[in-house]
């Protein structure tokens, strides 16, 4: 205990205590409750506090053991995952606090990643928004449904960096942008933790997956992630680095292996950078079993040696492998484990459940009556509702088509995604129900007029070759003044263990496409799916698409909210659309290589059989009018570290509607000690500009926006020339330069 005095000392007079700042949650007075509880304590019911188990409400993972109950009587258990409802947790809570020797309250955990009851767009179209304080709206109502549920902890936010959209799990976290990622990463956990956590309607965060999971090679679930040090520390932890800077209360290891070391077993990550670089002062849970499967990995003979390397990595909590349950207290006997490790583990976690206020009142977050008041409000719906329209994007609209009018004579609606209040969710829906969802048929039908004629038709055409459907569907076309065609992926083809190979339209949705938009009618394609598509014949052969993603339970009014233009869509590509997969991992924050493509030069970087462009680029997205850019200026030609430069410009709505644009500043450092991005976001600012008004939009950078990892691998700034590209999207083209002395 002495240890952690002193190392809470030591951050808060040291020079460190600049970066690394003691999170608002830390209570030094429940330190002493600690120590005599440490005191007190058998090594058996140590061990217990390690150990996390799921009930058999939910399967999240490949194994559920029965007997928890009697776990937790045992004191064998200090923790519980995918049980909810304050009745349910109350009666596990109950055998913990009154039929135990200490009492010690159980943590309940679950993935309430996007809404725990109200489902809210999946993370990936919310990163869309390029609206953080929707994101935080979001979690803070997903920690009030949760916490009226008598869930004190979320296993989330997913803060994996991807930039390969075969990969099952893009779903879930906020795209392949470092800035944007940091942006989102802290808004939810503002959202889940609040501003108190002793607040009985806020959750602990748990930042996953620790660390570099969206690198798994060949964007295969669970794969090697082979990535230099350089590129972890610059691409891949400032999410989670912005996620402990905003109070992260705990973290979870990945499953994947880092420069060979798999995470879960992994030092360098979760105490050198974690603890000591950074300061981190909650706990470290693994991912499900994933110290059980250090064995396959090849790193340990067997579970014992397993458990002894995670625990010396500094993992506090085994999430459901049972190894700390059955080879910890006898490793600690042998002295293959020191009693100071496990007391320190032990110690990280009861400071959690000291700052929930467990111990206050175990019970707090176990009314039903509360949570009956607190679950799928109206309040939350319109949210639901209103995140949901920010998520969207405009990727396309020939002849300005959209927005429809209300009072079409007939509109045809193609697809079986119209009508399905599942795939609405997308994965992770926690205890969403399909039952509650509005599906886009309904949110149709509820905006026309009661003159128009809707003739729907479900065509089963993702799964399967058969073109069931194909005929009504071509009939009903040719009868209606607009077609409105739904396409995608089911919700199950995204999230965990979902990677796909193909990343084009599935089954034979673009026989349906083509066969559609032959008819020559105006063909509206609203896409519901959980990672970027290849969809170049959709992109050229559609009218207008949307891109929906999953919105949730609140999908059919926001989609027809943007359809017959109640509201504009103003959300833009958090991850880059590519025209094939074959052109994987695409990213607009690339290098330029030694050979940048010159097209006329056989002897420079390109395919033979595809473009190097994107489909659609990062940051792109259309609404219902236009945008012009003037000139940027700069305050300054030059500054020194400790200065910052001031970039504006002013943006002029020529459009006939009111609109949100998302000016987007991206910045080159154009020669560095090491090969640097083309360009890189730096800052961003959603501005609503009236018809024909201009706005000047002004952005401030200092020398910490341009800090990486330099040759050295020393972080810091390097003098130069930095170029700054404004836009509305990663292409921006309004340019102006300044260096750095
Ligand atoms: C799963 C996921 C992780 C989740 C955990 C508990 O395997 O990888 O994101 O939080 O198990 O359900």
């Amino acid at each position: 205990m002495r240890i952690c005095y002193l190392f809470i000392l030591f951050l808060l007079v040291s020079p460190l205590a600049a970066q690394v700042s003691v999170p608002d949650w830390y209570n030094a007075g429940h330190e002493a409750h600690i120590d005599s509880l440490l005191s007190i304590m058998t090594l058996e019911e140590k061990v217990g506090q390690m150990t996390l188990f799921t009930s058999d409400w939910d399967v999240t993972g490949p194994t559920i053991r029965k007997g928890y109950e009697a776990d937790i009587k045992s004191a064998r258990l200090g923790a519980i995952f995918n049980a909810h409802t304050a009745d349910y947790t109350r009666k596990l809570q109950k055998i913990a606090v009154e039929e135990t020797r200490l009492k010690i309250p159980l943590l309940f955990g679950y993935d309430v990643v996007h809404g725990h009851r109200t489902i809210f767009p999946i993370p990936l179209a919310e990163a869309g928004s390029f609206n953080p304080d929707a994101a935080e709206e979001s979690a803070r109502i997903a920690a009030r449904e949760a916490a009226a549920a008598g869930l004190h902890w979320t296993f989330a936010p997913m803060v994996d960096l991807v930039r390969d959209p075969r990969w099952g799990r893009v779903m879930e976290g906020a795209g392949e942008d470092v800035y944007l990622g940091e942006v989102m990463a802290a808004a939810r956990v503002r959202g889940f933790q609040g501003k108190d956590l002793n607040d009985p309607f806020t959750v602990l965060a748990c930042v996953k997956h620790f660390a570099a999971y969206g690198a798994a090679q060949a964007g295969r679930d669970y794969h090697t992630v082979d990535i230099s040090e350089r590129v972890l520390h610059d691409i891949y932890l400032p999410p989670f680095k912005a996620a402990l800077d905003a109070g992260a209360a705990t973290f979870m290891t990945s499953f994947n292996e880092v420069d060979g070391v798999p995470a879960t077993a992994n030092k360098h990550l979760l105490t050198k950078i974690l603890r000591e670089a950074w300061g981190f002062m909650g706990f470290v849970v693994t991912d499900y079993t994933s110290i059980n499967e250090l064995v396959p990995h090849g790193v340990a003979e067997d579970e014992a040696a397993a458990g002894q390397l995670s625990v010396k990595a500094g993992v506090d909590m085994d999430m459901q492998g049972a190894v700390y349950y059955n080879h910890l207290r006898k490793q600690v006997e042998d002295g293959a484990v020191a009693m100071r490790q496990v007391d320190e583990a032990v110690r990280r976690i009861l400071r959690m459940k000291y700052a929930l206020g467990l111990f206050d009142d175990p019970y707090r977050y176990n009314d039903a009556a509360r949570e009956r008041e607190n679950i799928l409000t109206a309040e939350h719906r319109e949210a639901a509702r209103r995140i949901g329209r920010e998520s969207i994007i405009l990727l396309k609209n020939e002849m300005q088509t959209l927005p429809l009018r209300k009072d079409l004579k007939r509109i045809a609606v193609i697809g079986q995604l119209a009508d399905s209040q599942v795939d609405m969710m997308g994965a992770w829906k926690a205890d969403g129900q399909a039952k509650d969802v509005i599906t886009l048929l309904t949110g149709i039908r509820e905006a026309v007029g009661k003159s128009t004629r809707i003739d729907y038709v479900n065509v089963p055409a993702i799964k399967g070759s058969d073109r069931t459907g194909f005929d009504d569907a071509l009939k009903a076309a040719r009868a209606a003044d607009a077609v409105i065609l739904t396409l995608g992926e089911t919700w199950e083809m995204s999230g965990e263990a979902a990677s796909r190979t193909d990343i084009g339209l599935p089954g034979v949705q673009d026989l349906l496409v083509a066969e559609l938009t032959a008819t020559g009618k105006p063909v509206i394609a609203v896409l519901f799916n959980g990672r970027p598509l290849a969809i170049p014949e959709l992109a050229e052969k559609a009218t207008a698409i949307l891109e929906a993603w999953y919105p949730g339970t609140e999908a059919g009014h926001a989609v027809a909210d943007l359809l017959f233009g109640d509201h504009a869509p103003s959300a833009r590509v958090p991850m880059t659309f590519p025209r094939s997969v074959g052109q994987v991992p695409l990213f607009y924050a690339a290098k330029n290589t030694g050979r940048p493509l010159n097209p006329n030069d056989k002897y420079t970087s390109k395919y033979l059989d595809e473009s190097n462009e994107a489909l659609y680029p990062f940051g792109f997205g259309l609404t219902y009018t236009t945008f012009s850019y003037g000139n940027p200026t700069i305050d300054k030609k030059s500054i020194t570290a400790n200065d910052r430069v001031t970039i504006s410009i002013p943006v002029t709505n020529t459009g006939q509607r009111a609109g949100t644009e998302i000016v987007q500043l991206y910045v080159q450092d154009v020669v560095g000690s090491v090969t640097r991005p083309l360009r890189e976001l730096k800052a961003f600012e959603r501005v609503l500009i009236d018809a024909g008004q201009t706005q000047v939009v002004t952005f401030t950078l200092t020398s910490d926006d341009l800090a990486f990892h330099r040759q050295d691998m020393t972080y810091g700034t390097e003098a130069g020339t930095y170029r700054v590209f404004v836009g509305g999207s990663s292409q921006a083209d309004r340019v102006v330069e300044f260096s750095l002395k």
